[in-house]
Formats: C-alpha cells, structure tokens, sequence
C-alpha cells in the first residue's frame, strides 16, 4: 500500500542534537560515536531517519552552524571515519541519515572569508555580501538587523567596508548571487552524496538570497518594545524571502533528484501562504518546507483546527505536508504546554498527515532546563540578555539512566543536565506504562502499522471549544482522532459522520478497548485514537 510512496513520506525522522547525544569520549559534549552507540534504542524506538545538527568543523560561536569547512567532520564529535562508520550502521538497521546543511552563511574563520576580508580586489571578495558605508550618515548601509541583536553590518577596517550577517558577526553571509558560491555549495552537496547521505535539512532557507538593492526594511507597527525580540522591529521585507531564493533551491533540488530518494528539508519560519511557495513550481523545490505552526501558534483548538485545513488547502497539488513540535531553537513542548498537553501534542504530530520530526529527549518528557546565568552558552542569549529567550534550555543532555551525568557522559557536562534526571529517563521510563516514552513509542508503532495514518487522507470532523477531531482514511480503513487541549471534560458530537468503533490508544490507558457512538466525551488532557467500524 506504501509503495508509491517513498520512506520520508511515510517515516519518522528524529533529530539529534550531537553536542547532547551521547559523549562517548569523556568530554561532556556529544559525538558521533555517540550516535552509533544508540542506534539500537532508535530502532527500538521505530524511527525511520535521523537527521543531525552541524558535525563540521566550527569555531563553535553558534555550536556549529557557523561552518569552517563544510566536508570535514569537527574532531570534538570524531573523524570522518566514525561517520563513514555511522552511515554504515545506520543502514544496517534501516535507518536513514540526514545532514544539516548550512548554505547561507560560513564562519568568518572559513578559508573563503579570510580571502575574502583580506583585500578588496581578492577573487573571493564577492563571495559575501561587501558594502561601502551608506553616503550620507557614514555609517551602516542600511537599517537591516541582525537576528543575534544589533545591525546586521560589520565593519572590516583593514578593507573599509561592511559586511552583512544576518546572525552573529561569526557569521558572515555568502552571495547567492554568485554563479561561484552555488557551485561551490553544490560540489558540497555532492561531496555527502556521494558518500551516502539521504538528505539535507537545509538552514535558513528563506534568508539566502537578499534584496540586490540592499533597500531598508519597512518598520514593525506591531513591534512591542520589551516584549518582542528587537529584531522584529522592522520587517524584513527585502532582507529575507526574495523571488530570487527559487531558482536556488531549484538548482539543489535538480541536484538532489539524480540520487535516488534524497530528500531536502527546508527550515523555513513563515506564514503558511509564503512557507508553501518554498515546495517550488511544480515541485522544483524542497521536498518538504518544514512546518513550524504547531511551535508557533497558540496551543487552542479552534485556532489549530483552522490552521490545519488551512495548510492542507494551501499545499501545492504534489506538496507532501510536515509537522514538527519542537527542535533545537525553540522551548520544548512539555514547556511549552505542559506534562499532559504534551501526550496530546504527540497523538497530533503521530497522527496529522504528513512526515512528523521528533526532536530528541521529547520522546521522554525532557522540558526546558533552567541555566543558571553562569553557565549560559547559547550567543543568541548572550548578546540579548534578557531580550530574547535563550536556547540553551532545549539544547540539554539527553537523559539515559539514573548514573552519574544521566549516563550521558562520564564528566561534567558543556550544558546541566535536568534535575529529575535520576527518575525522569530512558532507562526508567522503559519499565513505567504510563511514561512519556511508552506513550511515544505505542504511537509510533501504531503509526508504523496504519497505513491510514503514514498516507491516508485528512478529513475533518469536528471542533468544539477546547477539543477537535479528524479523520485519517485509506480505502475503507477510517481512524478517527480527537483530542482536547482544554483540562476539563468536553463533547463532540458528530452530526454528518457516522461515528461508531473501538478506541485503540488513549492518553488514559483504561480508555483502551472502549466502544464509542456518534458521540464522545474526552476527559480533560484527553486525546484518542478509534478504529471506526466499515
Ligand atoms: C538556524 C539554526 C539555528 C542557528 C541559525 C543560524 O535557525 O536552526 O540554530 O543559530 O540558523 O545558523
């Protein structure tokens, strides 16, 4: 029944963060050894693909995606042997590998940019994007801003000009525009294909190309002084998302489509009629924008049930959906929404249609770790204290067992680990019914085994205050879905659908086994899943 689809339309993917991981040489940071070593507990697990935050070589001034040199791997997670070791146990077991590609931007301690700073008239100049001073207040060249905090321009006194980073001045921004650097960044991509790798999440994807007239962004009328990050104080109308960006993912994808089933993930944090155009004209784009709505919108019923129909209509004809509950930039979901809540967000992106990501240590509750000011790490925080939230919280180590470190490493971690680690991890949460792990890992089989719920079509069925419910149906196969995001019970009465059948999983395991008809009632923090009679 799978078989016109291909494996990252109907699997699972589980990002790592390798910093997190797993330290198998005794330095308190993650390595790919490391990833190797867990494997098994992610096929235990059932997924299908991991995809791995930055392993390159790096300064580590943004903990890797601020890129030294893009086809060797940094010796603080291993060697290029370990990888190639990886790779291999990786397909030994079925599980996909996915690289973390990072186009837009290098670190300034990449040999390109030292070229290229190092004279006006150095063939490498134009690789980044170089401005003189703006004409009349001889200062920075334009109003953009830098995501990290303050202008996005960098002045370089040796060459009397600035050049742009949209994020730290570690980062500076290569010129799309140049035939040169897409080569360059293409032969990269061959470089890991050729190897083996499935794919590429690919880093700010809508930042690539910029205004070639460099224009100010308009001003932020909404802007909340204090409350919101001061980036948002413009709009970055010509400094991101540029027609322009199209023909450049095109040409990766053009790429990508000589190999057999690779896959490119766009990171992509737009509205949903923007973030779609990314799937490109007649699918010459990424094969899957990632879909940011579940970590963006507000945890509501009726506001996600709309926006659910909304990017299912807004998707193009062959544009395969995507859902993803956190990742390494944003506050993980037990934070976010709460312990019970996050059994709930987990049945939606199990059972929404489309390819779910599950970021790493979420399959066992991890929630945002307080860092104590002393030991923050994450530049963002750094440069904005107080600002911005830092991401230092969801970036903690994975939690294994009740050891030392959560038997994540035998030293002092580079992040503290949770509090509750002793109670709250892998090894513990094995044995407990009722944990987050086995509420995962039964969701995830049960994915595995329907079909219905890999490729089967979305219908909606219902919407109350706090509570909503779908269907996922292939041929005569129909589940129905519901959950409540309220914490008191609620009814959905189901006037136009036959609703009769078992329920089959629930976030209150009595609930198993139990008969429903043309109505339910979910208990508050509820969500279930029912096999609907023929
Ligand atoms: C992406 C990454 C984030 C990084 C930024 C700059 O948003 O996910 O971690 O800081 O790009 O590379």
């Amino acid at each position: 029944m799978l078989s016109n689809h291909l494996w990252w339309q109907h699997g699972i993917i589980y990002q790592i963060y390798p910093r997190s991981f797993l330290d198998t040489n005794g330095d308190g940071v993650g390595d790919l050894a490391g990833i190797t070593h867990k494997l098994d507990y992610l096929k235990w697990l059932s997924i299908n693909a991991i995809w791995i935050s930055p392993i390159y070589p790096s300064p580590m001034a943004d903990f890797g995606y601020d890129v030294a040199d893009y086809t060797g791997i940094h010796p603080i997670f291993g060697s290029m042997a370990d990888f190639d070791e990886l790779l291999h146990a990786a397909y030994q077991r079925d599980i996909k590998v996915i690289l973390d590609l990072v186009p837009n931007h290098t670190s300034n301690q990449h040999p390109w940019f030292i070229e290229s700073r190092s004279s006006r008239d150095n063939p490498k100049r134009d690789w980044y994007l170089w401005h003189d001073p703006h004409p009349e207040s001889l200062s920075v060249p334009n109003n953009w801003l830098s995501v990290f905090g303050g202008s996005a321009w960098e002045w370089n006194e040796h060459t009397g000009q600035y050049y742009y980073h949209a994020f730290l001045k570690e980062q500076p921004d290569l010129n799309w525009r140049n035939p040169a650097v897409q080569k360059a960044m293409l032969d990269i991509m061959r470089f890991w294909l050729d190897k083996g790798v499935d794919g590429f999440r690919v880093d700010v994807m809508w930042h690539m190309i910029k205004n070639a007239q460099f224009r100010d962004n308009p001003p932020n009328f909404n802007y909340q002084p204090g409350k919101d990050p001061p980036y948002h104080q413009f709009i970055p109308a010509y400094s991101t998302d540029q027609p322009e960006v199209h023909s450049i993912v095109a040409q990766m994808r053009k790429l990508l489509n000589q190999y057999k089933e690779r896959v490119m993930i766009g990171e992509v944090y737009l509205p949903i009629n923007q973030l779609v155009t990314y799937y490109g004209e007649n699918g010459s784009g990424a094969h899957m924008p990632f879909n940011f709505q579940l970590i963006v919108a507000p945890w509501d019923a009726e506001h996600i049930f709309t926006l659910i129909t909304e990017y299912e209509a807004s998707l193009p004809k062959e544009g395969w959906p995507n859902w993803v509950l956190g990742n390494h930039d944003q506050s993980r979901i037990v934070s976010r929404v709460g312990f019970a809540q996050a059994k709930v967000a987990a049945i939606l992106l199990l059972t929404l249609r489309g390819t779910p990501t599950i970021y790493y240590g979420d399959e066992i509750g991890m929630y945002d770790v307080a860092i104590p000011p002393e030991l923050i790490v994450d530049p963002q925080e750094k440069n904005q204290h107080g600002e911005v939230r830092g991401r230092d919280p969801e970036r903690t180590p994975m939690q294994w067992d009740a050891s030392n470190n959560a038997g994540f490493s035998t030293t002092t971690p580079w992040l503290p680990i949770a509090p509750d680690y002793e109670v709250n991890n892998v090894e513990a949460e094995r044995d407990k019914p009722d944990s987050m792990l086995n509420f995962y890992r039964q969701l995830i089989l049960l994915r595995q085994q329907e079909p219905a719920l890999q490729i089967g079509s979305y219908i909606p069925a219902g919407v109350t205050r706090n509570s909503f419910a779908y269907i996922r149906q292939l041929h005569n196969r129909r589940l129905l879905i519901a959950v409540n995001l309220g914490h008191t019970a609620e009814f959905i009465s189901f006037e136009n659908i036959a609703i009769k059948g078992q329920i089959i999983l629930s976030t209150q395991p009595a609930q198993a086994g139990n008969h429903i008809e043309s109505r339910i009632e979910l208990a508050g923090d509820e969500g279930i899943i029912v096999v609907l009679a023929d």
